[in-house]
């Protein structure tokens, strides 16, 4: 980690703890504990522990990552503790794999700037931004390469560390925690974006997760950005994909990868090949979906089966509830778009 990231840290658990005025004082910092290891070309704290000032819990960085998750989350059912560590472990192991198989970023620029639109790379130039729930880093990358002036990724899974080390030699402006976002290790509103990217659909209640969000971004100009699965135009998804994601979540995601999703890729990609070309009916179901998931490949549509199977647990959003979100958090609407039809991206600012 950056030794700079040091002064905005503060233990998750004591920010939990005194939810009342959001943990937020100074006496919640973190100290690093001598005989910290720091890269002797950048300077980054490699390996340490990390100790609460008022707490005095323990939280280890390994591999250039600080490891900040709470040993007790919340209220949560134990029922709700296990789906949520399944959420983790799944995508902990897909994201792994992935990066053992390709390269470590899964998307090409163009598609973070069609996923984050209306916001451009130049929304990013010395900025701080915190991205929620960053998977394999992909999109912090190019957060990162916009000229922002400290990216920060937030994970709770195993993912970080498939990617983090490649990442962070490369960008001096990045960093990456492991935490969880419904307990994140930051003080409020300090950030000047922060955003987050098909994660808040899949916790128990999304809505918490947003608020944790729209908490973070500082007051008086500070965005907020979020994209979510749509409710409207997903039927499909809803009364198809979605109960049987109830079943695959539970089987190894390894023989999700390989034994389901690859043959449903097989039979996909050929209807996306004949029907979703240059000349295609826009009455097709997913016609924007489809016609875009063509142009990445059969690869791109693979992977893209196995993320739709592999989570335990997704809630598909309407319009009308996000701006209910925004509303309830003060966050004032600069746009909300539909992305292929099944999808919302909104993107918001503090007052
Ligand atoms: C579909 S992936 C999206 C990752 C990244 N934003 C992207 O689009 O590539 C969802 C990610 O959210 C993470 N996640 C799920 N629940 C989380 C939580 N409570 N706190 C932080 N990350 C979480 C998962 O581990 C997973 O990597
Ligand atoms: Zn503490």
């Amino acid at each position: 980690m950056q030794q700079n990231l040091l002064d905005w840290l503060i233990c998750p658990h004591c920010r939990y703890v005194e939810t009342n005025d959001g943990g937020n004082g100074p006496e919640y910092g973190l100290s690093l504990e001598s005989g910290a290891e720091n890269c002797a070309i950048t300077g980054r704290i490699l390996t340490g522990t990390l100790a609460c000032k008022h707490c005095y819990t323990q939280y280890p960085i390994r591999h250039g990552v600080p490891r900040l998750l709470v040993k007790q989350p919340s209220q949560q059912s134990e029922d709700s503790q296990k789906i949520q560590q399944q959420i983790s472990d799944n995508f902990g192991e897909a994201w792994t794999q992935y990066a053992e198989q390709k390269a470590v970023n899964p998307y090409t620029k163009e598609q973070f700037l069609d996923w984050i639109s209306p916001l451009e790379a130049h929304d990013f130039t010395q900025k701080t931004v915190l991205e929620m729930g960053s998977g394999l880093g992909g999109f912090t990358e190019y957060a990162a390469s916009f000229g922002a002036k400290m990216v920060v990724g937030l994970e709770i899974s195993a993912a970080v560390d498939a990617s983090a080390s490649a990442l962070l030699e490369k960008n001096p402006c990045l960093s990456f925690v492991q935490a969880d976002l419904l307990h994140p290790p930051f003080r409020t509103a300090q950030w000047d974006l922060v955003y987050s990217i098909g994660v808040l659909h899949h916790l128990e209640i999304p809505k918490n997760g947003f608020h944790q969000v729209a908490a973070l971004a500082r007051k008086e100009g500070g965005q907020v950005f979020i994209w979510v699965y749509g409710r409207e135009n997903n039927e499909l998804v809803v009364y198809i994909v979605d109960p049987l994601r109830k079943w695959m979540s539970k089987l190894p995601v390894a023989f999700v990868r390989w034994a389901v999703a690859f043959p449903l890729a097989c039979i996909l990609w050929p209807l996306l090949l004949l029907f979703y070309g240059p000349i295609s009916s826009k009455y097709l179901p997913y016609f924007d979906y489809f016609r875009w998931l063509r142009r990445y490949g059969f690869g791109y549509t693979h992977g893209m089966i196995t993320d739709q199977l592999i989570p335990p647990r997704t809630h598909y959003l309407r319009q009308d509830t996000l701006k209910d979100w925004f509303d309830s958090e003060g966050v004032i609407i600069d746009a909300i778009t539909p992305r292929n039809k099944i999808s919302w991206r909104v993107l918001g600012h503090k007052p």
